[in-house]
């Protein structure tokens, strides 16, 4: 940090004046101007009035309480660092101290050192959010009627097939590894088409027991199997009209996939127990995550209904092949939450942004959706820091780190603590992000990757100006 920057203020509010001299003495040793407040009404009328950076509040007081003080000072200054004390770690004080919004907790007696690298943390935070702020949703979730977000090309080519494919009638095959919005897509081609007044099904080919399928997807007349006692309409007949999504068809059983290519070639079914054909008219849209062609090869399934299924197709690239959109997809998901009123968060800090850029997703949109809500769920203040996000997230950007040569600024200092030491880290992992980002970028948006990036991650992509070819670039007033 630089060091005309103003020292931060840390507010002590503790009854017990020893507690308060011992705890000034160790914070004004280090760079921190330090005030105290006797009471929990002081420490709130101090908070009003100052602003501290950081407050350090006990809890057992006369007078006011300290999950009370807590309760006053969020209320009056919702985004106040609060580190919560107490002589007593139980889990009751410990849950609704986190739970009114505290930063962290801690147990007396400290250990100075670590109380230390707990007040960095916290300041830490406090700038994130600051510059979380600063960070603007990129998504108008009124533009986003259809539940699909992204601005990459591979997802512009998606949304072109989907408009183009969804006025025909033909069969249209979806493939894409989970999670990468296989039956999001489905459900968008039955949309735009003429048969949107009419049933979206889908049917999940792998989780149907081999021995109801054929009752699942024809229907039954009543009494034609024991059990059977009601007429059913299968899934075609309730479709009839509309659209029929066959989920993971790479998993049919071969029965199956004799038994509906049947329907497909002759438009028309039958009930079990039926005698009569009745004609359907059904459009198919199927999805696999598994690789058709080479289970045609191994004559897993059937090349002519491969070829039926298979007319056009619309292929979803994997999350990790477009960095690009996560921030648009976070901020969409993170405005449903809030719409939803399931979580505070209603940012990303860019530092924990940068590290959802950069991890792999295996499980694709869908593990980010989950990763999103928990991290959402588990953030204090109204930003989703690094510190929220699940550990796997945070690995993969400290493995990446780690293998970078050390760099001197983080190992000099003897006084600089893991605090100091993340701290570098951040900016280091962040450049190198931006080389990662401004490659897939750069295949993406030739000659546009730098303006691209500087949307993407504002100012935490300081080369950009420098490096930036000397061409059409507006300049700022
Ligand atoms: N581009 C996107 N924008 C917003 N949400 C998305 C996008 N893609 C997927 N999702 C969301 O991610 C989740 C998974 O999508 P979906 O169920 O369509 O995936 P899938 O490809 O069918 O996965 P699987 O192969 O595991 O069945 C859903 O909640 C969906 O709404
Ligand atoms: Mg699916």
């Amino acid at each position: 940090m630089s060091t005309d920057a103003p020292a931060p203020t840390i507010l002590v509010i503790d009854d017990d004046t020893e507690v308060r001299y011992s705890l000034n003495r160790v914070l004004s040793s280090q760079r921190y101007r330090v005030q105290e407040a006797a009471s929990g009404e002081e420490g709130v009328a101090a908070v009003k009035k100052q602003a501290p950076d950081v407050v350090l509040l006990d809890n057992r007081m006369t007078g006011m309480t300290g999950l009370e003080t807590l309760q006053h000072i969020r209320a009056a200054s919702p985004r106040q660092l609060v580190i919560f004390m107490t002589a007593y770690g139980t889990a009751q004080t410990a849950i609704e101290a986190m739970k009114f919004g505290a930063y962290d907790y801690v147990v007396k007696p400290f250990d100075p050192p670590k109380l230390i690298a707990l007040v960095e943390s916290a300041l830490r935070t406090q700038a994130d959010s600051k510059s979380a702020s600063a960070y603007q949703p990129v998504v108008n979730s009124d533009e986003h009627k259809e539940g699909i977000v992204g601005t990459s090309p591979a997802m512009q080519e998606v949304f072109k097939a989907i408009g183009q494919f969804a006025a025909s009638d033909a069969s249209v095959m979806i493939t894409g590894e989970s999670g990468t919005g296989k039956e999001l897509v489905a459900r968008a081609i039955h949309r735009h088409s003429h048969r949107s007044a009419k049933p979206f099904v889908a049917v999940n080919c792998a989780a149907i027991p081999e021995n109801l399928i054929e009752s699942e997807l024809f229907g039954h007349e009543r009494g034609s199997f024991t059990g059977a006692t009601a007429q059913r309409l299968g899934k075609f007949e309730q479709c009839d009209g509309g659209t029929i999504f066959l989920d993971e068809i790479g998993d049919m059983t071969p029965t199956t996939q004799t038994k509906i290519l049947r329907v497909l070639q002759e438009g028309e079914i039958q009930r079990v127990g039926g005698v009569e054909t009745i004609k359907v008219n059904v459009r198919v849209v199927a999805a696999t995550n598994k690789n058709l062609e080479v289970l045609v090869q191994e004559k897993k399934f059937r090349e002519d209904l491969y070829y039926r299924l298979n007319v056009v197709r619309v292929k979803l690239p994997p999350l990790r092949g477009r960095v690009e959109d996560v921030p648009q997809i976070v901020d969409f998901f993170l405005q449903g939450l809030v719409k939803g009123k399931k979580a505070k968060a209603r940012k990303v800090s860019p530092e924990a942004l940068a590290l959802l850029c950069r991890y792999r997703w295996p499980g694709n949109v869908r593990e980010l959706e989950n990763v999103v809500y928990r991290s959402a769920v588990a953030a204090t203040g109204d930003a989703i820091l690094p510190r929220d996000l699940p550990d796997e997230v945070r690995q993969a950007g400290e493995r990446e780190d780690a293998a970078l040569p050390p760099d001197s600024s983080t190992t000099a200092t003897p006084a600089a603590s893991e605090a100091q030491a993340a701290t570098a880290g951040t900016v280091d992992s962040l450049e190198q992000l931006a080389a990662r980002l401004l490659a897939a970028v750069a295949a993406a948006h030739p000659g546009q990757e730098r303006e691209t990036l500087a949307t993407l991650l504002g100012d935490k992509f300081p080369a950009a100006d420098e490096a930036a070819p000397k061409k059409a670039r507006p300049k700022k007033a």
